[in-house]
């Protein structure tokens, strides 16, 4: 197959794409829900790939550990030269390069189209345009064809439809070839307790456990979202057609030291000479804890 047949493919299969405004990016029409709403507040959209390289973001703590389960759980997926993987919910791209990096063509889809320009062009700069298709689209809807990917990822995304949840995980069941794995990310119910009780947040620690519901951002930007206890999104998976292969927690751990050190409970300096010692503790506990934040999820398309 040249380069490129494989785009043409999709494109034939998937009429509702429309390119946008030459930009290479292809666009198909959305309905609104709440993923896209709360996003939209944010004129940059999630741009964790690039605040991975800004020292003691969260995503410079905990993106190493997102890789490593990512890894691991396609790892079983072989010669994946010419396969097809989707990043859906995709942001700037933060797990879209270690997809092409693996071998995949890849389909990088979100919501927000501000991170997607970001991300083609820095596809362009490092001469990987040619494997990867960027897609302006909704998780709900994909305009991708059925049966036609070997790996979908869907990291952090999928809890922000919050009703919509279930037909986002219909369409990543849809799209996916049978025996295709998923990869996907929501929040755990016991680290957004804890979390909770540690920040002297009462309302939302009954929040949490009566409507299993969380807080995600401030003021005008807060918004509540799915929230799930391991035993629900197992269920959620099954009954989506999936069968459950294993899941990794992600420590809760880093998003507590970034609040407090945005607080300044928790001094920069200090961190920055014991920066070492520190990601060794968090190392640790990727391994051995199970107090989780979000849980990186592992299953195969029955
Ligand atoms: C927490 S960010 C994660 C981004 C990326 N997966 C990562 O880990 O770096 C959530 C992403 O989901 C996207 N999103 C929210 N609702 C969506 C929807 N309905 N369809 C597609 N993407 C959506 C947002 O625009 C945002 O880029």
């Amino acid at each position: 197959m040249m380069n490129n047949d494989w785009k043409k493919a999709i494109l034939e299969a998937t009429p509702q794409l429309k390119e946008f405004e030459s930009t290479g990016i292809y666009t198909a029409e959305m309905e609104k829900n709440l993923g896209i709403e709360y996003h939209d507040k944010m004129e940059t959209g999630s741009i964790l790939r690039s605040l991975k390289d800004q020292k003691f973001h969260l995503s410079y703590w905990e993106t190493p550990y997102y890789e490593k389960a990512i890894n691991t759980f396609i790892d079983g997926v072989e010669n994946a030269e010419g396969k097809i993987a989707a990043d859906i919910g995709c942001g700037d791209g933060r797990f879209t390069e270690l997809l092409l990096d693996r071998g995949y063509n890849v389909i990088a889809l979100d919501s927000h189209i501000q991170p997607l320009f970001d991300l083609s062009q820095y596809a362009e700069k490092n001469g990987m345009s040619d494997r990867l298709m960027v897609i302006h689209g909704s998780a709900d809807s994909l305009p991708i064809p059925s049966d036609s990917l070997d790996v979908a990822l869907a990291i952090g995304v999928f809890y922000y439809l919050n009703e919509n949840f279930e037909k986002a995980l219909g369409e990543a069941h849809r799209v996916l070839k049978p025996g295709g794995i998923l990869v996907n990310s929501e929040p755990d119910i016991e680290g957004a307790t804890f979390k909770s009780v540690i920040l002297d947040e009462i309302e939302d620690l009954l929040e949490n456990l009566e409507q299993r519901r969380f807080k995600e951002g401030k003021g005008k930007t807060e918004f509540k979202f799915r929230l799930f206890t391991k035993e629900d999104m197992k269920g959620h998976l099954d009954a989506a057609g999936f069968e459950f292969l294993d899941y990794h927690g992600l420590s809760l751990l880093p998003s507590i030291l970034r609040i407090k050190t945005s607080r300044g409970e928790f001094s920069l300096e200090e961190l920055e000479q014991k920066e070492d010692q520190v990601r060794n503790v968090f190392d640790y506990f990727d391994t051995n804890g199970s107090l989780h934040k979000h849980v990186i999820w592992n299953s195969r398309k029955r």
